[in-house]
C-alpha cells in the first residue's frame, strides 16, 4: 500500500514524534508500506512524519547508489554523539520537491536504535549514511533541511516553499535520490 507523502506546509512535518511503544506486526506492516512508498518515489530515505505518522521511526536504503547496501530500519533512534568534522552536500527531500541546497553537517555520528525484531544496536556511522541518518532524524525532530540554511537563502526559497504549501508544486519521482 502506498502512503501519500506529506510535503512542506503540512502540520505533521512540524509535530513532535512519539516513541514506538511496541515493535509488533502492525509496525512491521507499516514499515513495509513505507519502503513501498519510498521506492515508488525513488527516494533513499523516508521518515514516519513524511507519511503522516508522528512516531520515531525512519528507513534508509542506499542500494541505488551503493549495491552493497540494503534496507535499513531505525526505530526509536537516538543520536548521542556527532563528530566535529563537517562536510557539505547538496540535499533534497521528498517533502520539499524541486528544492536542492547545500547543507553542512557533521561527517560522523553515534546512534542507538532498535530494529524490526526489537533488538537494540549501538553504531558508529560515517560517510554518506551519516548524512542521510541526520536528515531523517531531523524529520523526527520537526526539522527540515531548509531550516539549516542561512536566512538569506531561506528567503530566496520563500516563493517555492509557498508554492509547495499551496500544492502548486507536487512530488515527482526524480533521479536525485531524495531523502
Ligand atoms: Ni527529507
Amino acid at each position: 500500500m502506498l502512503f501519500e507523502i506529506q510535503t512542506f506546509g503540512k502540520k505533521v512535518l512540524r509535530t513532535a514524534t512519539k516513541e514506538v511503544p511496541e515493535i509488533n506486526d502492525e509496525v512491521r506492516k507499516f514499515v513495509s508500506n513505507m519502503f513501498e512508498t519510498m521506492y515508488a518515489a525513488e527516494g533513499i530515505g523516508l521518515a514516519a512524519p513524511q507519511v503522516d505518522r508522528s512516531i520515531r521511526l525512519f528507513i534508509v536504503d542506499l542500494s541505488p547508489i551503493d549495491e552493497s547496501e540494503n534496507k535499513r530500519v531505525y526505530i526509536n533512534p537516538k543520536i548521542y554523539a556527532l563528530g566535529e568534522q563537517t562536510d557539505e552536500y547538496e540535499e533534497g527531500c521528498l517533502s520539499l520537491p524541486t528544492i536542492r541546497e547545500v547543507v553542512t553537517r557533521p561527517t560522523s555520528l553515534k546512534i542507538r536504535y532498535q530494529n524490526l525484531e526489537g533488538h537494540s544496536f549501538d553504531e558508529e556511522v560515517d560517510g554518506f549514511l551519516a548524512r542521510v541518518i541526520q536528515h531523517e532524524y531531523d524529520h523526527l525532530e520537526k526539522t527540515l533541511f531548509v531550516d539549516h540554511l542561512s536566512s538569506l537563502k531561506r528567503s530566496l526559497l520563500k516563493k517555492t516553499l509557498n508554492k509547495i504549501a499551496s500544492g502548486e508544486i507536487e512530488i515527482e519521482a526524480s533521479e536525485n535520490f531524495e531523502l
